[in-house]
């Protein structure tokens, strides 16, 4: 595999709206962030990822832009973002956006012309249609619910959306359309940002004969992805987007990517693919439910582990993808992937241990550094997601009761990962000294980064021992580069790897249960590299290797017994 300077960076995620506020109006800002660099510095994070800081009416926590060349006033200005990128610049840091290209807000100056003209040059920037006999054009449910096509006022015509109704999906198809988006990307590498987090790309290719499929509900509609997995070609317009943007910047991409088909992948991640990498979600999906939240499956502990070792196999052949416990679409990691028992400082450790050692580029989201965990919700008001008041819906009119309904969403809920930024014990966890504009978790006075700080012991501490192990000069190569091999798969409750190269072999070895274990190593000890309960004190001269419920042993291995 041939170097590339972001394989062995360590990356973060800001959700800006919940990071930090500076001027108490109860919403993250710039300003915020820039006041927390030297902390990201200090936990060893190379590449910020913002969530989208453009224009937006905010339906869907600025997923809906309306100008893609705007600051959201609620953020800041654009000499401020000016500010970041230079700041950032000075600590050896890598900012990028987040590029929200399948579809954009009806506020959208093209979107407005296009209502306005419905047979102009605008409505050909999105998907007007035809309805059929009194219907809309084809049966499809949004991702957020509710039919994908929305009638356009005065005509006999719908309009195509995916997302919400506020979000109308672009026109791939339309070469002018590309070329205002082209033009765009360029405007803001040449500004100096070094790549982009790129948001539902596999929607952008339609199947354009918009069929029908077999309704999959009792709203007598079939989910829409059903179209995105019968349209041939995305690939085209992922080439044609990157040899226009990212490929003459040199820029980093990594890709949110669902529904890939079978045999994909490489085109995606090898060395000339469409992106730089794609998060691996297979874990997460562990979870979809056949038809919403309501039925999502329980994902045992060995389904897990399987998963990942499965998808880590996979992906080593052709190239590197980025790892996450956790986003702001998904809930808390320690809450959904550590049974109760665990869900302590050491489970806590163990379980980002297990993720940031992974071969492929670790993505830390904002709070996961203190072992953020899900918030108690008390009732659907408190909830500002789109997603999850539509997955409420679903779970009533399933004949879920109000208090089931409540616990599915308590479960899933994105609303979860982006309650405030919890920073000390005061008022607000810190976050603002105005309301903040989502509820702050109830267990900030335990869980919070003032207090970690001045705890050696603390989560917090640990992953900075974490990220510096992976980017240490000795052990860098190994963690980037190293081949991933399953170890000790037979053992019921421990989820441990080799990573290895044609010099080092370090072990991964993590006991999620709840009773210890032993396992006899095949390799004499050479050095433990890091233990989330004192085990550096481990006699290594022995070669059985004793795991407590929860702990998680980094070891570099010796001489083959
Ligand atoms: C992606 C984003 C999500 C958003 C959706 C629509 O999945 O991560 O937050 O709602 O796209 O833009
Ligand atoms: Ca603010």
């Amino acid at each position: 595999m041939n170097k590339n300077w972001w394989h062995d960076k360590v990356a973060y995620q800001i959700y800006p709206k919940s990071f930090l506020d500076t001027n108490g109006d109860g919403i993250g800002d710039l300003r915020g962030i820039l006041s927390k660099l030297d902390y990201l510095k200090a936990l060893g994070i190379d590449i910020i990822w913002l969530s989208p800081i453009y224009k937006s009416p905010f339906v869907d926590q600025g997923y809906d832009i309306s100008d893609y060349y705007a600051i959201a006033e609620e953020f800041g200005t654009m000499e401020e973002f000016d500010e970041l990128l230079a700041e950032a610049k000075k600590r050896d840091m890598y900012i990028i956006m987040d590029l929200v290209i399948n579809h954009c807000s009806d506020k959208h100056e093209w979107f407005q012309k296009a209502l306005a003209e419905p047979d102009g040059e605008y409505a050909d920037y999105f998907y007007f249609r035809q309805g059929k006999s009194g219907n809309p054009p084809s049966n499809y449910r949004s991702y957020f619910g509710g039919s994908c096509w929305e009638p356009v006022a005065g005509t006999d015509k719908y309009y195509f959306h995916m997302f919400a109704k506020e979000q109308p999906d672009l026109n791939w198809e339309n070469p002018r359309l590309r070329q205002e988006l082209y033009q765009m990307i360029n405007w803001w590498l040449e500004k100096g940002l070094t790549g982009f987090r790129i948001d539902a790309i596999i929607n952008i290719k339609k199947n354009l004969d918009f069929p029908d499929f077999e309704p999959d509900g009792p709203d007598g509609l079939a989910g829409c992805w059903k179209m995105v997995e019968s349209a041939e070609g995305v690939g085209e317009f992922l080439e044609d987007l990157k040899q226009n943007t990212f490929q003459k910047h040199n820029a980093f991409t990594v890709a949110e990517v669902f529904n890939m088909k079978d045999g994909e992948l490489a085109d995606f991640i090898e060395e000339n693919g469409h992106f730089s990498t794609i998060f691996d979600f297979s874990a997460h999906c562990l979870s979809d439910g056949e038809h919403g939240w309501y039925d999502a499956p329980a994902v045992s502990f060995q389904k897990w582990r399987d998963t990942i070792i499965h998808a880590q196999l996979d992906i080593q052949k052709y190239g590197m993808e980025a790892n996450i416990i956790e986003n702001h679409d998904e809930p808390r990691g320690v809450s959904r992937f550590l049974p109760e028992y665990a869900r302590t400082p050491a489970g806590t450790k163990m379980l980002g241990t297990v993720n940031i050692l992974l071969r492929g580029i670790p993505f830390i989201y904002q709070g996961q550094e203190i072992g953020m965990q899900n918030a108690v919700w008390n009732s659907i008001e408190e909830y500002d997601d789109i997603s999850t008041k539509d997955q409420y819906h679903i779970a009533r009119d399933a004949g879920l009761s109000d208090a089931e309904a409540l616990t599915v969403c308590s479960r899933m809920s994105r609303d979860n990962a982006r309650t405030p930024m919890q920073w000390n014990s005061q008022k607000n966890a810190g976050f603002t000294t105005g309301t903040p504009w989502l509820k702050v978790n109830g267990n900030y006075k335990e869980i919070n980064v003032e207090r970690q700080e001045k705890d050696e012991a603390s989560v917090l501490h640990y992953y900075q021992r974490l990220v510096a192990l992976r980017k240490s000069p000795a052990y860098k190569e190994v963690f980037t580069y190293g081949t991933f091999s399953p170890a000790f798969e037979h053992t019921e409750t421990v989820m441990a790897y080799y990573r290895t190269t044609a010099d080092k072999k370090v072990l991964v070895a993590a006991n999620f249960g709840r009773e210890a274990v032993e396992l006899t190593l095949a390799h004499d000890i050479c050095h433990i590299l890091l233990s989330n309960m004192g085990a550096e004190e481990t006699d290594t001269s022995s070669h059985m290797l004793r795991l407590e419920s929860c702990e998680v042993i980094v070891l570099e291995c010796g001489q083959p017994l």
